[in-house]
């Protein structure tokens, strides 16, 4: 993983955003004017108060003091109602912009490649898709809507005060550089020192999570001390960190105090004669020297985070710009559709001929070739079974017929066309694959093998069950169907979780089935059982079946042994055992320790 440099222009990739925003705009440049409108009345106001000081006061009447109070009210109201507005709308553009940014985000996500995600964590995909879009969605919320405010509130403060005493005015105003520069510092500081607790929380986070799904193992290799030091150690950091910069913000706000008294004194000092001459404007220039250092020290604040927020926005986008490794072509997606829109009507009917031609492949973070100038033939309804010994390549042949990576050089064939000639969720949907390590998902198992077949009726899953063996192990559960399986199927034993996965991927009947060491988890008797089904299921469609223990493709019409990426024997079990190869040795091997096993047992 790459580490994220910190850039700092605060400007580059607001245009990226741009697009995001573009729907609200009309909220957003309400947003904006509200804004506008009510840091108007904020500057008038001091000026309305300084008249009344002088009419009222210094003049000793109350004459119009109705219609003070009138326009007094009505500002006031004004100001609330639209003030609620604009924070209405920021919020709104908040939300929306999450949301928006989120399921761009997750929809992206379905079309990356396998590859991808064995080079991304799953802590670092949810923090740009859940924290990354949360700064960005405030940033263009809030954080414009109080720039506006801030920023032309401190302008209008200016320009008063230059209208009504320029003197006075550029003794007040020349303190605001000193007060950058202060500020300033003050902020770098804290900027370096919020990144250190940012990325301690981080560490802490994937700890954590690392804890909750590695739990199991943690308890058996009996490092729960350890971890726990470890995660304490991490805890206490973040504690000192966290007071480190709680003391740096103190300093900070003291120091701000200080600045402000400052522009206070000021005007004492150099405009304290007109507390008699004119209280009125007196006190105007009181409010304005005091008001004017929020402002200011907002602005650096709101830099300081534009900064830090350009992180985020690099994060995220560089998700979104992420190319899969295996993409349909621009043809390909006009004919066949894409993944959300597929053009169902387009699609050709599957017969289900395979063919690899000279296929060398690597993984494109691996370093060198698991296949080499590989070619097979695989026709419509055979029964192919591939065995060797771990690592051999098994589960990437698998992996290169459902197109989840692409030959390097080379060419797959299915019904004499290549795999890139056609669209993917083509492909996926003519395929039933399960995988070594099947996924389940949170939910019941009814939901979990509609996923299969959206259509399925309670007869056909009832039926699919049975097929596999696994009507039993449903019966068995206590709501049956609507047993829900917890969080990727945990409640369930991996053989259990394999059976219902073995389930899902029948119940759509599809012309080619992949079975990648399915029954690896699962104990003889169920296996015996499978065994049988797999021999019903298998007429009229094309079966892979990886297997490690090599008692269950026995039946299958064709056996290929893999070793280091090539196939070194292949034939019928008979054959097989007649060459007295290597295929031999493995399976006298296996029925010696399988026999030994059961002796034992
Ligand atoms: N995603 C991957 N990235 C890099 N190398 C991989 C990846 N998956 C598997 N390999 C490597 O490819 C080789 C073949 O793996 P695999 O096909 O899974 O073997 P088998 O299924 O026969 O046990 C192994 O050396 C393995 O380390
Ligand atoms: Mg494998």
């Amino acid at each position: 993983m790459n580490k994220d440099k910190q850039t700092h222009l605060p400007f580059f990739g607001i245009g990226k955003i741009l697009p995001f925003v573009s729907p609200y705009r009309k909220k957003f440049a309400i947003m904006v004017i509200f804004g506008l409108i009510c840091s108007g009345i904020d500057i008038i106001w001091p000026v309305y108060n300084s008249y009344a000081l002088e009419t009222f006061v210094n003049g000793q009447t109350v004459k119009g003091i109705w219609l003070f109070l009138a326009v007094y009210v009505f500002t006031t109201a004004l100001s609330a109602v639209l003030n609620y507005i604009s924070c209405s709308y920021a919020m709104q553009i908040e939300v929306n912009v999450n949301k928006d940014m989120r399921n761009k985000a997750f929809r992206h996500l379905q079309t990356l490649s396998f590859s991808f995600y064995n080079q991304n964590s799953v802590g670092y995909i949810h923090s740009r898709v859940m924290s990354d879009t949360s700064r960005i969605g405030s940033l263009v919320s809030w954080t414009v809507m109080d720039s506006v405010w801030h920023l032309s509130y401190l302008a209008g403060v200016v320009i008063v005060m230059f209208s009504v005493n320029a003197r006075l005015a550029l003794m007040v105003v020349t303190i605001l550089p000193a007060i950058v520069i202060l500020f300033a510092l003050f902020q770098n500081r804290l900027i370096k020192i919020n990144r250190e607790v940012r990325e301690l929380n981080s560490t802490i986070t994937s700890d954590f999570n690392e804890e909750i799904t590695g739990a199991r193992t943690i308890k058996s290799l009996v490092i729960e001390d350890k971890m726990f030091r470890d995660f304490e150690k991490n805890t206490s950091l973040m504690r000192k960190t966290a007071v480190r910069a709680s003391g740096i913000r103190g300093a900070f706000q003291a120091t701000l105090n200080i600045a402000s008294s400052l522009g206070l004194a000021i005007v004492l000092w150099k405009g304290g004669y007109l507390a008699a001459e004119d209280i009125g404007m007196f006190s105007l220039f009181m409010t304005y020297a005091e008001g004017m250092m929020e402002p200011v020290r907002w602005l650096i604040d709101a830099i300081s985070d534009l900064i830090t927020t350009q992180v985020n926005i690099e994060r995220y986008f560089k998700i979104l710009e992420t190319r899969s490794d295996v993409e349909d072509t621009h043809e390909v997606i006009e004919k066949y559709g894409d993944t959300f829109q597929p053009k169902k009507e387009n699609w050709e009917q599957v017969s289900g001929d395979i063919e690899f031609v000279d296929v060398t492949f690597r993984y494109p973070d691996g370093d060198e070739d698991v296949l080499e100038h590989f070619s097979l033939k695989i026709p419509f309804g055979m029964n192919l079974a591939i065995v060797g010994e771990t690592g051999a390549g098994k589960s990437t042949i698998a992996n290169l017929v459902c197109r989840f990576f692409e030959p390097t050089s080379g060419k797959i064939l299915l019904d004499g066309i290549d795999l890139r000639e056609r669209s993917q969720l083509w492909l996926h949907s003519s395929i039933g694959y399960v995988q070594q390590t099947p996924h389940l998902f949170s939910g019941t198992i009814r939901e979990n093998l509609l996923y299969g077949d959206p259509d399925a009726s309670d007869e056909k899953i009832w039926e699919v069950l049975r097929l596999v063996s696994a009507d039993d192990v449903v019966r068995k559960l206590p709501k049956g169907l609507e047993t829900d399986i917890g969080e990727g199927g945990d409640l369930l034993s991996t053989g259990e979780k394999q059976l219902i996965a073995f389930a899902r991927a029948i119940i759509s009947d599809p012309k080619i089935l992949i079975l990648d060491e399915a029954t690896a988890n699962i104990d003889t008797v169920i296996e015996q059982k499978i065994q049988n089904a797999i021999g019903k299921i298998i007429s009229n469609r094309t079966s892979i079946v990886i297997a490690h223990r090599l008692s269950t493709v026995k039946n299958a019409d064709r056996i290929l042994v893999v070793r280091n990426g090539k196939i070194i024997e292949q034939g019928t079990h008979k054959e097989l055992i007649d060459t007295k190869g290597y295929y031999y040795s493995l399976y006298t091997k296996q029925y010696e320790d399988e026999a030994t096993s059961a002796v034992l047992d």
